[in-house]
């Protein structure tokens, strides 16, 4: 049996926040029902053609999967069967008591609540649905119930954000003490509602090196707080990583379910359509095929570049010994030219059996990752 991660994507929203592209809606509640049908048909359709997979993780992401009824988190968890790691991302204000019963339930062990910053001004001025108030209620509710692995979403680099404010967010954060928290650095992405208020004047963008200054408060804060960087944007108290991302990370394969969902396996990356109306016609027509956009097909050499961008991601960095068990390859030989002059940049370490990011790696990734395109 092959081992496999499984996501499945929730696009629904209460309300959109200014910042986010996420294939999401507002206003398509009365989808839900069709959508949550077309779903299950998706996964027993799959099932039925790939019996020799076996689930290792389920990721239920979104869109935010809280915002749904949760008797049809029920239904498609029932379709995919089991696994050792099952997540929920789950925004605050969408949150009940019921709900997190019925999670728990159905055999949800972990919970990745979208918070961003515990100053409310600020997640007024981001479309947040909630308070900060909101989140400990929501946060409070879990442990209450028995989640033991909590993961936190924060942001930094928003408009107006300061030092000040990240350092209180952790203080608060580090109080109550989750087991995970993923710090994301905001992305002004193409047509949304924030790069329109920063290109009219209406918000001012941060500045680099403020924004970095951030990342490395952060980072510091955290680590002296117990808890290990492990990957760019994630931190956690030891064993608590996330294993299906770290899955991802490795380049092992997963399946995506839902409109938006990504999948990677046997060497293709594919995706599925984004159109939600189209892809539930196409359920209820069994035309699984049409739902699948392939965007590419690797040849070793691809797989490899992947297998190191990847990689670098993680801060422990990547085993050139696995690299060798994978490919039959090795990577300072096949990486010769770009490892040395990444070294003499000194972007990256080579240290024994690892190559990873140096600090000053870790500021310029995106200069990293382009030797490896
Ligand atoms: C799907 S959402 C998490 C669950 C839920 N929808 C919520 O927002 O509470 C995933 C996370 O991605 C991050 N994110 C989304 N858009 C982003 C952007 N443009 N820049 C940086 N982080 C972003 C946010 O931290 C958000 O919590
Ligand atoms: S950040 Fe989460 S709640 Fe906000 S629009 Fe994106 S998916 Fe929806």
């Amino acid at each position: 049996m092959k081992e496999i991660g499984v996501y499945i994507h929730i696009p629904f929203c209460k309300q959109k926040c200014l910042y986010c592209d996420f294939v999401s809606f507002e206003n398509k509640e009365q989808m839900q029902k069709e959508y949550v049908e077309a779903l299950k048909k998706e996964i027993e359709n799959w099932k039925v053609n790939n019996k020799d997979y076996v689930t290792r993780t389920i990721y239920i992401g979104g869109g935010t999967p809280s915002y749904i009824d949760s008797k049809y988190i029920i239904e498609v968890l029932k379709s995919v069967g089991n696994a050792e790691s099952i997540t929920i991302e789950v925004n605050p204000g969408t949150i009940t008591k019921q709900k997190l019963i019925d999670y728990k339930d159905t055999g949800i062990n972990r919970l990745s609540i979208g918070l961003q910053s515990s100053k409310d001004e600020l997640l007024k001025q981001i479309g947040r649905i909630h308070s900060y108030q909101d989140f400990l209620q929501t946060y409070n509710l879990a442990r209450e119930i028995g989640f033991d692995n909590i993961n936190v979403d924060l942001m930094i680099g928003l408009p107006n954000q300061n030092i000040q404010d990240i350092k209180k967010t952790l203080e608060e954060i580090c109080k109550i003490n989750p087991e995970h928290i993923s710090v994301y650095s905001l992305i002004i992405e193409e047509g949304t509602p924030i790069q329109r208020l920063i290109n009219n004047g209406e918000l001012k963008l941060l500045d680099e090196e403020l924004e970095r200054q951030m990342y490395w408060y952060v980072k510091n804060y955290l680590e002296l707080n117990g808890y290990r960087h492990y990957e760019i944007s994630n931190f956690a108290k030891p064993g608590f990583e996330s294993k299906h991302n770290l899955d991802c990370w490795n380049q092992k394969e997963y399946i995506g379910f839902g409109i938006a969902a990504h999948s990677y396996i046997e060497g293709k990356r594919f995706g599925n359509i984004t159109n939600i109306e189209q892809y539930i016609q196409n359920c209820k027509n069994n035309d699984f095929d049409k739902n699948g956009i392939i965007e590419e097909t690797q040849n070793k050499s691809q797989m490899m570049n992947e297998y190191m961008i990847l990689g670098l991601r993680k801060i422990d960095g990547i085993s050139i010994q696995k690299f060798e068990n994978k490919f039959n390859e090795n990577p300072i030989m096949i990486y010769k030219k770009e490892l040395q002059k990444l070294h003499e940049e000194k972007l990256v370490i080579i240290d024994g059996d690892i190559i990873k990011l140096s600090n000053k790696g870790l500021d310029f990734a995106n200069i990293v990752w382009e030797e490896f395109v």
